[in-house]
């Protein structure tokens, strides 16, 4: 097997940014992936579903993309479901399979881009649920001694869309497969309130089906769908600033979201900060805002990353302008 040279990443990365790798190759095992990694030019990059990258340049060296298959449930009793996943499985059809399986626990994570691989890199959270909270371990090997070390959940220090593999092991692993704990006798997350509001909209009983398709039909209106428009989801993440902090602003923007988080800090919506400073729906040339939610950054066709690097530039300056507050990107710069 022979790595590809010159290999566009136009359909493997969601923004849609026409960047190229200088080789390229897919793997759909650990054998296969050793074999790559003997062949492979520095420096590598490891592609998952390509949902959370803005590609700013061509890249260097070696791509190789992640497509190690399968979903097996491991071990089981009358509550617990345990379940391992290839890294390689799009995220969505492992939630979808969750819930023909009746088992429970991601279906607030229903419809996030991406492939399950990634999910613990940045902890995917949505509509109240994180991913953490389901996690049990996952395998990964070391792409330095190619030893297999597996992670347990406190080992991958999750946070706020953040693991130990966007910190301190940056791009020293490549996840392999990932277990989860899926649950027989599930209790609803119903706290985010789009969703109870959906669910009385539709008049549907609470269910993880019906969860499920809550959050793909809030989704579905609110974020654009990236076969359609490039995107990555939020392109920054919500802020974190002390209640004085939040408190004062309140006083001169009585409308700003806010919630609280913990040891005297709050969570602002960056999303609103965005819209109220004037950029929702906004486009240069093939770059722009979403019209429907201003965290998500678009690219209309063939807008190339640096455009939309420099638009997000711009939003932060002018939100550190307006508000005193830095935003920091959630999605990967390359
Ligand atoms: N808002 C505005 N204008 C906007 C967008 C949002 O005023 O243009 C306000 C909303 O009205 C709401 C608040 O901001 O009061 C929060 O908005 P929303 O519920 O849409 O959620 P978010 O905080 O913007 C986060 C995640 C999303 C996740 C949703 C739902 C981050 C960075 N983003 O967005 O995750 O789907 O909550 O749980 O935490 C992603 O990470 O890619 C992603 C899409």
């Amino acid at each position: 097997m022979r790595l590809l040279q010159n290999y566009s990443l136009k359909q493997l990365n969601t923004f849609g940014i026409d960047a190229y790798s200088e080789y390229f190759g897919a793997f759909d095992s650990i054998m296969v992936l050793s074999e790559m990694l003997e062949q492979s030019i520095a420096p590598l990059t490891i592609l998952g579903g390509g949902s959370n990258i803005l590609l700013t340049q061509d890249i260097k060296g070696t791509v190789l993309k992640n497509e190690i298959k399968g979903i097996t449930i491991i071990e089981e009793d009358n509550e617990v479901a345990t379940v391992r996943v290839g890294a390689g499985v799009v995220w969505h059809d492992f939630v979808m399979w969750s819930i023909e399986q009746h088992l429970g626990g991601i279906e607030n994570l229903s419809l996030i881009p991406g492939s399950v691989g990634a999910a613990p890199m940045q902890n995917i959270g949505a509509y109240g649920t994180e991913l953490k909270s389901v996690f049990k371990e996952l395998t990964a090997l070391n792409i330095n001694t190619r030893a297999i070390k597996t992670f347990n959940n406190e080992e991958c220090k999750f946070g706020y869309r953040q693991s130990v593999f966007k910190g301190e092991l940056k791009n020293q692993f490549i996840i392999c497969e990932v277990t989860f704990q899926l649950s027989k006798t599930h209790k609803p997350n119903t706290s985010y309130g789009a969703i109870e509001e959906e669910l009385n909209k539709s008049g549907s009983e609470i269910s993880i089906q019906s969860i499920s398709q809550a959050v793909v039909a809030i989704r579905q209106r609110k974020l654009p769908d990236p076969d359609k428009i490039g995107n990555s989801g939020s392109f920054f993440k919500n802020p974190t600033i002390t209640n004085a902090q939040f408190n004062t602003l309140k006083i001169k923007f009585p409308a700003i979201v806010g919630y609280p988080n913990g040891n005297g800090h709050t969570k602002v919506a960056a999303g609103w900060l965005i819209d109220q400073a004037g950029w929702k729906g906004y486009r240069k040339g093939d770059a722009g805002v979403h019209k429907h939610q201003a965290l998500v950054l678009v690219n209309y066709g063939k807008a190339s990353g640096k455009e939309i690097l420099q638009l997000a530039k711009a939003i932060q300056s002018s939100v550190f302008e307006k508000y005193g507050i830095e935003l920091v990107p959630e999605v990967n710069i390359i």
